[in-house]
């Protein structure tokens, strides 16, 4: 895994020249922004039980996630929740907003943009395939998240401070993601089997690393 960090890291500088080289298909239109509905705050199994029944799956339904589910597992993962000081659902490195999380689905790729609880369409073609270094399931689970993590904000960090940083924060997304699938029956798996070109296939600006991605669906059953 160290290795696959280092790499990222390395690409850094290149990523922003090679980003234009990425062929994705040409849209007539960009999709407008999608609404989320609002998160359901009030639900749930008791944390206790989420933390029961927390597990990873790796067998996907190739359903849709409902609307209210996706709105859910956003906000778990990286939702506003306290409006007054734009606290999130996740602690942040330096009181800093370094996370973007990605969703890498069969309609393209979006951006969640927090604040305003929607997705930004960020690029055209399906590329769930293209989130892992084999995993054969990703291709067809209905959504991949990708904690893609901003290390030019942080100039002055070593490469092993951006690395230990942006893990902590995909991990700390990526359990509370865990723990809204136990409460809800869906299924997910946190993954290290992202390609250390990621970042530049989404073609994300330079110093923006992809170390971790995370696999959400519906069980099959
Ligand atoms: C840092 C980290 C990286 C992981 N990477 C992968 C991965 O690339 N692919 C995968 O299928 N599972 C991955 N997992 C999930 C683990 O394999 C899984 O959590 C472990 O087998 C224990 O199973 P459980 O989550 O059901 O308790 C990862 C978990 C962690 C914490």
């Amino acid at each position: 895994m160290s290795t696959r960090r280092e790499v990222n890291l390395g690409i850094l500088s290149t990523v922003a020249a090679a980003a234009a080289t990425a062929t994705t298909p040409a849209l007539a239109q960009t999709p407008a922004p999608i609404d989320l509905p609002s998160p359901d705050t009030a639900g749930g199994k008791p944390l206790m039980l989420a933390l029961k029944g927390r597990k990873t799956l790796r067998d996907y339904s190739d359903r849709p996630l409902s609307n209210q589910d996706l709105s859910n597992v956003l906000w778990a993962a990286w939702g506003v929740n306290r409006p007054q000081s734009d606290g999130r659902t996740v602690p942040r490195w330096r009181d800093a907003y370094l996370l973007d999380v990605y969703l890498v689905r069969a309609d393209g790729v979006w951006l969640y943009e927090p604040k305003t609880h929607r997705l930004l369409f960020h690029m055209a073609g399906d590329l769930r395939g293209q989130t892992t270094t084999g995993q054969s399931f990703v291709a067809t689970a209905p959504l991949n998240l990708v904690y893609a993590f901003d290390t030019s904000k942080m100039p002055n960090a070593t490469d092993a401070e951006k690395n230990a940083t942006s893990g902590a924060t995909a991990g700390v997304t990526g359990q509370n993601v865990y723990l809204y699938c136990a409460s809800a029956g869906l299924a997910t798996v946190f993954r290290e089997s992202v390609p250390a070109a990621l970042a530049k296939t989404l073609q994300l600006p330079a110093g923006q690393i992809i170390q971790f991605a995370q696999t959400v669906g519906y069980p099959r059953v």
